[in-house]
């Protein structure tokens, strides 16, 4: 099996392959003058190979269907497309009347180009219905746990993210609950834990995205004025728009995967992408 690292993911495929032990291929990628993708992969390729790569942002997705149908013009047999970061994933239903469900549209077409594919923690799981090819999405619980492994509890900032809190504290066999937002009285609204008292706790807030870090922003704030000693964010994909890490100082510490790159990227995840994708790492 080999591992080709696409532009978008190189972090990420460079962590799986040294993970596993399998072979990592970095084609040769520059931009024409005019700025158009140039690809080359000098290798010959046989049986299976997993190509990683973010369908985000917009370059990525037509980056990524040329490295699909490269690899398979370089002899691949099967062709396992890996895609950390789902670019509009986010835009998953017509909130008006005539707005493009912009996520199906991208899901059918990446999944013509590749016989299985698999993205990380994707934020409406329906989405991979749209395609042709046997799709899996994976939450890496056990990575998060492994790096939380000295809190005591875990919290969603929503009852909609509980299954990742659920699924995180289960490895770490520590209790977990999520966020819900108490009134009260007309000015006034307050977050807090469903049944938890986090007084004198350290709680790890786990979320899918952090974009400009409001939601972690005023849920670290609220678990400070109830108590908690210590407050860490992590999130799967990290986005961190505008100033998203100054909103955030209220946290002990904010962290995130490598499926985007940024300063916070320190959650390793390749060994169990490795298992759950390779069956090996
Ligand atoms: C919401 O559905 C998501 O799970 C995240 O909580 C949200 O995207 C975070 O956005 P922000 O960092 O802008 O509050």
């Amino acid at each position: 099996m080999t591992i080709v690292a696409g532009p978008r993911s190189r972090e990420l495929a460079a962590e799986m392959a040294e993970a596993s032990g399998q072979k990592l291929i970095v084609p040769e990628h520059k931009r024409f003058p005019d700025g158009e993708a140039y690809f080359r992969i000098p290798d010959d390729l046989e049986g299976e190979v997993v190509l990683v790569q973010n369908a985000f942002p917009d370059g990525g997705i037509v980056e990524l269907l040329v490295l699909a149908d490269l690899i398979k013009s370089r002899g691949a047999e099967y062709v396992h497309l890996l895609v950390p970061y789902l670019g509009y994933a986010r835009q998953d239903k017509s909130f008006t009347p005539g707005e493009a469900v912009s996520s199906g549209t991208i899901i059918r077409h990446i999944s013509r180009s590749v016989d299985a594919l698999a993205t990380i923690d994707i934020h409406s799981p329906s989405v991979l219905d749209n395609s042709d090819v046997p799709a899996q999405n994976i939450y890496p619980a056990k990575s998060f746990a492994d790096f939380l492994n000295d809190m005591d509890v875990v919290l969603a900032p929503d009852e909609g993210a509980k299954h990742r809190a659920e699924a995180v504290a289960e490895h770490l066999d520590k209790p977990w609950d999520h966020l819900v937002k108490v009134r009260l009285d007309d000015q006034h609204v307050v977050m807090e834990p469903k049944g938890l008292d986090v007084s004198g706790m350290s709680v790890a807030i786990v979320d899918d995205i952090i974009s400009t870090g409001g939601t972690i922003a005023r849920a670290s704030e609220q678990l400070r004025s109830q108590g908690a000693t210590r407050v860490v964010a992590v999130c799967t994909h990290g986005l961190f728009s505008g100033n998203a890490f100054d909103r955030m100082s209220t946290c002990d510490g904010v962290h995130s995967t490598r499926t985007l790159m940024s300063e916070a990227s320190s959650i390793p995840i390749g060994a169990e992408l490795s298992r759950r994708i390779l069956g090996s790492g």
